[in-house]
């Protein structure tokens, strides 16, 4: 868990604490758009060193860290946060969980690509990461724009930890191909 997610972990303890709600001073996990920012931050981070890579190895490397955070990630997110917007009865959150789950394919079919290709070296293999670097950046710039729109308009403060500690879990049971 990140310094800035623990500090706000923190900074609700405390405010139950002072407000003498008896439940906020247990361990209630986090906002599940706080844990989603920590993976997003991190896959492009990796994504950047990908790109940048100077070397075969360190390009191989780099692809095996990608699938570990994106794979567990998107599938964890798809249950918990995308399911949950597509039940909802507005037409615009169930189209922004549609389009999620679409980028998610793609996303998954260019990190498959990108596995087969041997020569980490080749045009091939950096045409490839830098689709899937644009690709990945554009998904989570909208979603971080429309899909947490959707999801701080219909979910309360507790709803959102309770889908938290859902995608936690979830997470955990993906198995990276
Ligand atoms: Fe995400
Ligand atoms: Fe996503």
């Amino acid at each position: 868990m990140s310094l800035v997610t623990t500090l706000k972990k923190t900074g609700r303890k405390m405010s139950g604490a002072l407000s003498g709600d008896k439940m906020a001073g247990a361990d209630e996990g986090a906002d599940v758009l706080d844990l989603l920012k920590e993976d997003h931050d991190e896959v492009k981070a990796l994504l950047k060193k990908l790109v940048d890579g100077k070397t075969a190895a360190e390009r191989k490397s780099l692809v095996k860290q990608i699938k570990a955070a994106l794979v567990p990630h998107v599938r964890a997110e798809e249950k918990t946060v995308y399911d949950a917007i597509i039940a909802l009865k507005d037409k615009q959150p169930k189209q922004d969980g549609e389009e999620g789950y679409l980028e998610h394919a793609l996303a998954d079919k260019t990190l498959t690509g990108l596995d087969k290709i041997a020569n980490a070296m080749s045009p091939e293999f950096s045409a490839a990461a830098k689709v899937l670097k644009e690709l990945v950046e554009h998904h989570v710039e909208e979603e971080e724009t429309n899909v947490w729109s959707d999801v701080r308009k219909n979910f309360s403060d507790e709803e959102r930890m309770e889908m938290g500690r859902k995608f936690q879990a979830a997470k955990k049971k993906v198995r990276v191909p």
